[in-house]
């Protein structure tokens, strides 16, 4: 089936094929670049285009090719670095240089790689779709092979192969590989949801402490631009206890990501020690590269989360930032002429947002384990304006809110977390959780630092207007106290040793802080002024 362009406005071309499905991939122009259909009309289509369309021309041909636009699936993604569409960025390196051409189809399916299949199914057994059938390992982790559809098996070889390869095959002749495709903007099945009851443990004090995230929740990290959400999201990326990270640079500056890689090469997980980038998969599409499949990386990436959530492990996708992939949607709807709604966003900006955040979850899946998909997407809005459509339509699917506060990285407070503002609603069950798992204590910490941070902001005005020197000691010792909670404990420097807190650390510098300030009071509770008590001496001195 091959049809003509007919017209051409930015990432979207109008073709005059007849019988293409909504979604179908279609390759467009002499060089056939990759193009996505995203309306049908009467007479002719509508292709979101993922490659550059400069020097495409009217007139030239497309070909339908039946086939959505998919992720493949199987052994080979960790350490992987892609584009939106999934191709692996090194081959593109090495083969077309530092700027990607168009119609490059570099996959996944081309490595030579070999990998070790075992299995347990022969000639007769009856599988149900979705049913393991064999495993292949990579490095720490294995993947289970699961049966594509409902069938009898008529052969099965454990052996080497390399991901193309057939491992055996259906009585009708159907074959199975290790390697399975899937539609990236369906979300993999489950057997159901259950609701988040495991803290997803960031290393990041202000957040684990004051505003815990959970395995299978989201969070988004709001802020303007220099507030810390790159650093954030990759410290997150680093620390975090999960078994897996996919890491989506969107949009953001390519030397970023390069920065990113280059890092996370050196470094070790510290919840296994073995390498980082073992348990990572980055997928780049940085602000040079083509917006439509900057709209389609985010679906890719969130579909190769999955594939590993059905394994029954813990995956977390962290996405910078989310902006940058509605940007990429008002483009492509600008250009589709459709109806704008708020500053420019089309008026399905929010619920596109909802169906992609809701693909993350605790979720018992169709084989049986158990595994989580959890979010953290940063989000740019202008100017630092959170009534923004895009933080908005965020903010109604989110379970936790990180706000970045441009005083506080002004002040050079980094994490920038504002701690009035934020909030999490996976509080109450993680509370409850580190109270049991790590120390009894955590429940009344929290709520006695909470409480001194807005004692002091209560008192702060009071100072301004009466002085430090015309307060009572024990608002003194409130300042002082509160002072050092934000200065020694929410404050973590990303490029220091400090970088990384275990909840049991997070929970004894908290407890000396406070130990400290029962101390102090004891002292001005015996008539002693702050700096008579202060001198006295105890864990403060030894902590500074
Ligand atoms: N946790 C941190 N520790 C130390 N410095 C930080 C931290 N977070 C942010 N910064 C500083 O702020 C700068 C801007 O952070 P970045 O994450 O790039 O901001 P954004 O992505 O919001 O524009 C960084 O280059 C760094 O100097
Ligand atoms: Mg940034």
């Amino acid at each position: 089936m091959t049809g003509r362009i007919t017209g051409i406005a930015g990432p979207t071309v109008t073709v005059d094929l007849k019988g293409l499905r909504l979604y179908e991939i279609v390759l467009v122009g002499r060089s056939g670049l990759t193009g996505e259909v995203v309306r049908l009309e009467r007479e002719r289509a509508v292709v979101q285009v993922y490659e550059d369309t400069r020097g495409l021309a009217v007139g030239e041909p497309v070909r339908g090719t039946t086939r959505m636009l998919t992720a493949q699936l199987g052994p080979g993604l960790l350490s992987g670095m892609f584009d939106g569409l999934q191709r692996p960025l090194e081959k593109l390196l090495e083969r077309d240089g530092p700027f990607i051409s168009g119609g490059s189809s570099a996959s996944l399916l081309d490595s030579p790689r070999e990998w070790r299949f075992t299995t347990d199914k022969r000639q007769g057994d009856r599988v149900l779709s979705g049913d393991i059938i064999g495993r292949v390992e990579e490095g720490a982790f294995h993947h289970l092979v699961t049966a594509p559809r409902d069938g009898e098996i008529a052969a099965m070889t454990a052996g080497s192969y390399s991901v193309c390869r057939v491992v055996g095959n259906y009585v009708d002749g159907t074959p199975i590989s290790v390697c399975q495709e899937w539609p990236v903007r369906r979300p993999r099945p489950c057997l159901r949801k259950l609701s988040p009851t495991e803290p997803l443990v960031t290393g990041q004090r202000v957040v684990d402490f004051l505003y815990p995230l959970a395995r299978g929740g989201t969070a988004i990290i709001p802020g303007g631009f220099g507030t810390g959400k790159t650093i954030l999201e990759q410290s997150v990326a680093k620390f975090s206890d999960v078994d897996l990270v996919v890491y989506v640079g969107c949009g953001e500056r390519g030397n970023e990501m390069a920065e990113l890689l280059e890092e996370f090469a050196g470094l070790h997980d510290p919840w296994t020690s073995r390498r980082l980038m073992e348990r990572t998969i980055v997928v780049a599409n940085t602000s040079n590269m083509p917006v439509a499949a900057r709209e389609a990386s985010i679906y890719t990436a969130v579909t190769m989360a999955e594939y590993f959530r059905d394994m029954g492990y813990h995956v977390l996708l962290l996405a910078d930032s989310i902006s940058r992939w509605a940007e990429a949607l008002r483009e492509i709807s600008s250009s589709l002429e459709e109806m704008p709604g708020e500053e420019g966003y089309p008026t399905y900006l929010a619920s596109r947002m909802a169906g992609f955040m809701e693909r993350a979850g605790v979720v018992e899946n169709m084989n049986g384990t158990i595994g989580s998909l959890s979010m953290i997407l940063s989000v740019s809005p202008p100017g630092g304006d959170f009534t923004e459509p895009v933080t908005q339509a965020c903010l109604r699917t989110a379970g936790a809110f990180l706000m970045l506060d441009a005083s506080l990285a002004h002040r050079r407070h980094f994490p920038a977390v504002n701690w009035f503002q934020s909030y999490s609603l996976y509080e109450q069950t993680m509370e409850q959780h580190f109270s049991r798992s790590v120390a009894a204590g955590w429940s009344e910490a929290r709520q006695r630092c909470r409480t001194l941070l807005q004692r002091e902001e209560a008192l702060r005005e009071v100072a301004e207007i009466v002085g430090l020197e015309g307060m009572q000691e024990k608002d003194r010792l409130i300042l002082h106290s509160a002072e050092r909670i934000r200065l020694e404990f929410l404050c973590q420097n990303a490029y220091s040793e400090d970088a990384f807190s275990a909840p049991a650390q997070i929970m004894a510098m908290i407890e000396a802080i406070l130990a400290d300030y029962d101390r102090l009071e004891a002292c001005l509770a015996g008539g002693d002024t702050l700096e008579v008590a202060l001198r006295k001496g105890g864990s403060e001195h030894a902590s500074q």
